[in-house]
């Protein structure tokens, strides 16, 4: 990859093929823009081959070639996001079926069977293709795997293969009966193939069954996607590969997917200006999604794939981004962890689906806009600040944020329906960046070791290896803080037995749960610490409340209402070199920021009382610390000697050693 930080996005020039015109102005306005990259290719088949085997590349010979001679760089996208209508009229087989049994017909986009050997082979075809004619081509840079993977499909083809995925996975089919409990409900099956995929029309109630099911689809996804990247990897092993994540989809396990890509991107479109929120919130919001992607590789900088300057067609409202929003944000993607700022899209399509979706060129056609000049404005920014370029974060705490989980608590039937998983991992992040602490977002089978301090809120799916995993971080000197429903079931979603948080890990925290209250929404409890902590008493605490028996565990707070009022609700245990601390209910931010200023400040991590409304990041490269500050209000800012205008960035840097 070029030492530059990425500026452009996605243009589409065969949609415009009749329009010499348009297509010349492209380049001009590009370079105006400080446009350094494009995506090509992202839904051409029914261009490159309008019939089956008849073949198209010429137009994107000479755009490539023209992009390359006006310095502009190209990540080239397989198109296999979408399919001609030939494809789908010939080999109905290629196109998804839905949980009711029923085959797609064609249309849309993204609905193909991941599973479809046709499918798989005419992809093959088309991508080797690409990558044999411009593995040598100097515009290229990196290759955009399909487009936001995602959906399943219920085919007899797919069911097939989740069969093969179960009796790979658990051996025998007494083996899936025990890890599933079928004896319940008289569930006991027999063999594989009395298996069907969960559905609304069918199966539903077996949490493993649910579980796998989603396995099983990332794991054929992530299947599928190495198919596309070893064609392509045939004929250019040096270029890199990504595809383009969605935020935090919840229909692929992205941590399962990452380590098959050499670089992560990702798609970003915060409702920014929403009413519900404030700017300030949108921003961690955002912060958040960026530190979950930057954490899947964190030895090196990820991209931001996707993004736009104004507006979406897809928000319930679509409002203008407000002047100076659109450096901020893009601002913070850098600051995060991206080296790039990519938008969809270039230029606005005539008509179709998203003929109102924002991009740097508008109907109006000129460079004459103040989103154009926005984004010029922006261009240039990230060329005054190309050295950040290859910096990587690295931050001495981490939270866990764990797909299997999310999964295994959006199944669970019981206890509230306010579970609120993603909310609670991002409100901690928050927290600790409202106090200059970035964390990193990993998944329970990530690495704890570089880590001085993790949390594990909600870890109510705790596997073996997690268990051992916190364990040995513990027992070498880091401090864990865990939540109210952790260590509730193993992997297959069975209960462990002998008190929570299980498998050996209430030796660990000193304490298990003996029972869980589930409060309506209106209600609270409270929760006092003890005077080294706190000398406010009764902070507001609300949904989940654990009744907590210590063994060796100190206590640091305790309810102050109901049956329970005087007993403990946050645990210290001192294990080995470490600690471990258990919360066992859901506090607001004001609580959590004593609990958590504690955690950081006995693990050694500098905890910083920031303004409200200011970011900080860190980015590190060469022995050099690049510290970002960003203002994410409509007022001026200043912090220590550093004053902030509304919306602005400023970066700094020292050598690392003086952090
Ligand atoms: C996604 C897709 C793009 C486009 C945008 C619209 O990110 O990848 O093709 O549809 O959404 O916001
Ligand atoms: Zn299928």
């Amino acid at each position: 990859m070029e030492k530059k930080l990425l500026h452009g996005g996605d243009y589409n020039p065969e949609q415009w093929l009749d329009r010499p015109d348009i297509l010349e102005k492209d380049l001009a306005y590009m370079k105006e823009a400080g446009v350094n990259a494009v995506t090509l290719g992202v839904f051409s088949w029914s261009v490159y081959e309008p019939e089956e085997g008849v073949y198209d590349f010429s137009w994107l010979d000479t755009i490539m070639d023209r992009l390359y001679d006006n310095g502009i760089s190209v990540i080239l996208a397989t198109p296999s996001g979408a399919r001609p209508a030939w494809m789908d009229l010939k080999y109905p087989e290629v196109l998804r079926v839905n949980e009711y049994g029923l085959r797609n017909t064609h249309g849309v986009r993204h609905n193909h069977c991941m599973s479809s050997p046709v499918y798989r082979e005419k992809v093959r075809i088309m991508d080797e293709m690409l990558a044999k004619r411009y593995a040598n081509h100097p515009a290229l840079i990196l290759w955009h795997i399909s487009n936001e993977l995602g959906g399943q499909c219920f085919c007899p083809l797919c069911t097939k293969r989740f069969r093969q995925f179960l009796k790979k996975r658990y051996g025998t089919i007494d083996n899936l009966n025990h890890e599933w409990w079928t004896t319940f409900w008289s569930h006991r099956f027999t063999d594989f193939d009395q298996i069907d995929p969960p559905s609304k029309r069918g199966e539903s109630s077996i949490h493993g069954l649910n579980l796998d099911w989603k396995r099983f689809t990332t794991w054929n996804m992530n299947d599928y996607m190495t198919w596309e990247i070893q064609a392509l990897k045939k004929w250019t092993p040096n270029i890199p590969v990504t595809t383009n994540f969605m935020r935090l989809y919840r229909g692929l396990d992205y941590h399962k997917m990452a380590p098959a890509l050499d670089i992560i991107s990702w798609d970003s479109y915060p409702a920014w200006g929403n009413p519900g929120e404030t700017l300030t919130d949108t921003c961690f919001k955002t912060a958040f999604e960026h530190g979950v992607m930057r954490s899947m590789k964190p030895d090196r900088p990820f991209l931001l794939m996707e993004s736009v300057p104004s507006i979406v067609n897809w928000h319930p409202s679509n409002r203008l981004k407000r002047p100076g929003v659109h450096e901020l944000t893009s601002m913070q993607a850098v600051a995060c962890g991206s080296d790039s700022v990519l938008y969809f899209q270039w230029r606005k399509s005539r008509g179709s689906f998203e003929q109102y979706h924002g991009a740097v060129i508008d109907h109006l056609g000129t460079n004459d806009t103040r989103v154009f000049k926005e984004v010029a404005h922006l261009g240039q920014t990230l060329k005054d600040i190309s050295y950040v370029q290859g910096s990587i974060a690295k931050n001495p705490a981490a939270i866990i944020f764990d797909w299997d989980n999310r999964w295994a608590i959006d199944d669970m039937a019981g206890l509230s329906d306010l579970k609120n998983y993603d909310e609670t991992v991002q409100g901690i992040h928050k927290v600790l960046l409202e106090h200059g602490i970035d964390a990193d977002l990993i998944p329970g089978d990530g690495d704890f070791e570089n880590y001085k301090a993790v949390i594990a809120p909600m870890l109510y799916m705790l596997k073996p290896y997690t268990a051992k995993k916190l364990e040995q971080f513990v027992k070498n000197g880091g401090i864990l803080l865990a939540t109210y429903l952790t260590g509730y079931v193993n992997e297959n979603t069975l209960c462990w037995l002998g008190g929570f948080p299980g498998d050996g890990l209430t030796d660990v925290f000193g304490m298990y749960t003996e029972e869980i209250d589930s409060l309506y929404a209106q209600e609270r409890n409270g929760l006092a610490f003890t005077d080294s902590l706190a000398p406010v008493k009764d902070f507001a605490i609300r949904d989940f409340c654990e009744i907590i028996k210590t063994k060796s565990a100190q206590v640091m707070a305790v309810y102050t209402r109901d049956f329970y009022a005087g007993t403990p609700v946050l645990t210290k245990n001192n294990y080995g070199q470490g600690q471990a601390w258990y919360l066992g209910a859901r506090a607001d931010e004001d609580a959590m920021a004593v609990i958590l200023k504690t955690i950081c400040e006995t693990a050694g991590i500098s905890w910083e009382e920031l303004p409200k409304g200011l970011e900080i990041h860190r980015r590190y490269k060469e022995g050099t610390c690049y510290t970002f500050y960003l203002n994410t209000t409509q007022e001026p800012l200043s912090y220590k000697d550093i004053s902030l205008k509304p919306l602005e960035t400023k970066i700094f840097y020292c050598s690392q050693s003086e952090q």
